[in-house]
């Protein structure tokens, strides 16, 4: 049984439609770009909720050895930085240095910035309006569903490598868009979301294809990869139930979308999404986080 979702459209005073509106939540209006995921305040919540978490699974903000660097004074750019958090964070941190974030959509801050923050609308699709070699730190975070493999390979990456000073450095994370989980419903949802991003040509576990990308541009040496396996629920302690509400928030964002692939009512798909968590206190439920340093020649 199919759904009948609400869809609604914003009209821009130019007359360009610029966001669209699915079952009360707002979505980007770009064609080049596939990402699915709501550019909302409830969404900006979801991802400044779970930076602390994140900090703590990884022991910090980067891995890269950029920290004398950013003491010193360096250009940065967070390249999707959505709620803009990661940028703040760092700005806090490193006051000599220089921070840009990037968006598709206008989720960032735009009052009470720091003097050394911007954050800009900008598509990572498009040619990015900065020099060659204009950045020593680039870094970007949880893009798995922004872009194709196609994407990744032709345009993102080669815009990074041409972004990134000779010396300076890359860092990825990405977490796969499914849980790895002996639970049947847990199981079932993974499996739909599977099927949706390989239909729209994504790579959901693209965190594992990164250093061959990097490797493959010949201009990275030092190509870091790091996966860690984050147990979901309880058993994972407060970064593994931060980590599994960032997951089920996430999922249930795109409810009418999911749902009408699944081809269920989005009533029933959220059933299934509440019992994930039940399953995940039942028996092991964990997702895959991958972080991808690399160091330009
Ligand atoms: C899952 S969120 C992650 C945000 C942030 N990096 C974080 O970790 O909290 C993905 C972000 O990428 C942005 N995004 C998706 N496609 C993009 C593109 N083509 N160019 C720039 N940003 C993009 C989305 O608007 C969204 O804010």
């Amino acid at each position: 049984m199919g759904c009948s979702c609400s869809r609604r459209f914003i009209e821009e005073e130019d007359g360009q439609v610029r966001f669209r509106i699915i079952g009360g939540r707002r979505f980007h209006n770009i064609s080049n770009s596939e990402y699915f995921v709501p550019n909302d305040d409830q969404e900006a919540d979801r991802l400044i909720r779970y930076h602390d978490a994140l900090k703590e699974i990884w022991g910090g903000l980067f891995h890269s050895p950029v920290e004398e660097k950013l003491r010193k004074g360096a250009r940065v750019i967070d390249l999707g930085c959505g709620a803009g958090t990661w940028i703040l964070d760092m700005a806090k941190q490193y006051p000599n240095s220089m921070f840009v974030g990037i968006d598709l959509s206008p989720i960032f801050p735009t009052e009470g910035l720091p003097l050394n923050v911007e954050f800009v609308e900008y598509n990572v699709l498009d040619i990015l309006p900065y020099k060659d070699a204009s950045f020593d730190f680039i870094h970007q975070k949880f893009l798995t569903a922004a872009f194709t493999q196609a994407q990744w390979e032709e345009k993102v990456i080669p815009e990074i490598t041409r972004l990134t000073r000779p010396d300076g450095w890359v860092e990825m994370v990405e977490g796969n868009g499914c849980l790895i989980s002996d639970g049947n419903v847990t199981k079932r949802i993974s499996e739909a979301i599977r099927n949706f991003m390989t239909s729209k040509g994504m790579n959901y576990i693209i965190g594992e294809e990164i250093p061959r990308f990097l490797e493959n541009t010949n201009a990275f040496s030092e190509i870091k990869y790091k996966k860690k396996d984050i147990v979901l629920g309880k058993k994972g302690g407060k970064s593994g139930e931060e980590t599994l509400r960032f997951y089920t928030d996430g999922i249930s964002s795109t409810r009418i979308l999911l749902a009408t692939n699944m081809n269920i009512m989005p009533e029933h798909y959220d059933a299934l999404v509440e019992t994930i968590s039940i399953e995940a206190e039942k028996t092991i439920t964990y997702m895959n986080h991958y972080r991808i340093c690399g160091h330009k020649k």
